[in-house]
């Protein structure tokens, strides 16, 4: 009984990429990512789930109205799809209290720094890097940890360190976070969370 994934994505979806690219390479054997959910109906992320035949909905503000109604839609999906672990992956929306305690320790996000640095409301994307590169840290990196009702403040569940060089720009520096630390981390404990949930869902 495979522990069953939805990714939620807002942008490119590099980071959803890893997890399929993952799959498919056997390096998550205890998930299917089963739903792609993204709250932009013009993610890049959208087309990755297409071609590697994952179902991928919008669920957007613009069409719902109104956090409360787009996660009720959402919550309505996870349980159409029998989903046991929502992963967010570039997701740029920030979930309210009373979602994030339906679903304890089952929500897992990747975030672009070493936390608690540079993280919580306002820090996302690009905007990390920048506010790296202003504080002129030597070392930064990617945090995978679970989600709770606090931005970027759940367990810790794997950190990976990245150096810092001279001639970044916030653009270089965000590149080879993904690549050295994000693409690694995200698919390794989504592997770690998946084979618990698994165990879990057969009763051992
Ligand atoms: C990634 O760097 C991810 O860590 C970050 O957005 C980017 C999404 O890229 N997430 C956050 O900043 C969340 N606070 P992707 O769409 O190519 O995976």
């Amino acid at each position: 009984m495979l522990t069953r994934i939805a990714v939620f994505v807002s942008g490119g979806g590099t980071n959803l990429q890893a997890l399929l690219d993952a799959e498919r390479a056997g390096k998550i054997s205890s998930g299917k990512i089963s739903l792609v959910i993204s709250s932009n109906p013009d993610a890049y992320a959208l087309k990755r789930a297409e071609a590697s035949r994952v179902p991928g909905i919008t669920v957007s503000k613009k069409e719902y109205g109104t956090q409360q109604a787009v996660e009720e839609k959402i919550i309505k999906l996870l349980e159409e799809y029998k989903i046991d672990l929502i992963v967010l992956a570039g997701f740029m929306t920030i979930l309210s209290e009373s979602f994030t305690k339906r679903y304890p320790e089952r929500i897992i996000n990747v975030h672009p720094a070493l936390i608690p640095s540079f993280c919580g409301k306002g820090y996302y994307g690009l905007r990390v890097h920048e506010e790296a590169l202003a504080r002129g840290v030597k070392v930064t990196g990617a945090t995978v940890h679970f989600v709770n009702e606090i931005p970027d403040g759940g367990r810790i569940i794997a950190q990976k360190a990245v150096k810092v060089l001279d001639s970044d720009t916030p653009e270089t520096l965000q590149k080879r976070v993904m690549r050295l630390a994000e693409w690694k981390i995200l698919p390794e404990a989504v592997e770690r969370v998946s084979a618990e949930i698994k165990k879990e869902k057969e009763g051992l």
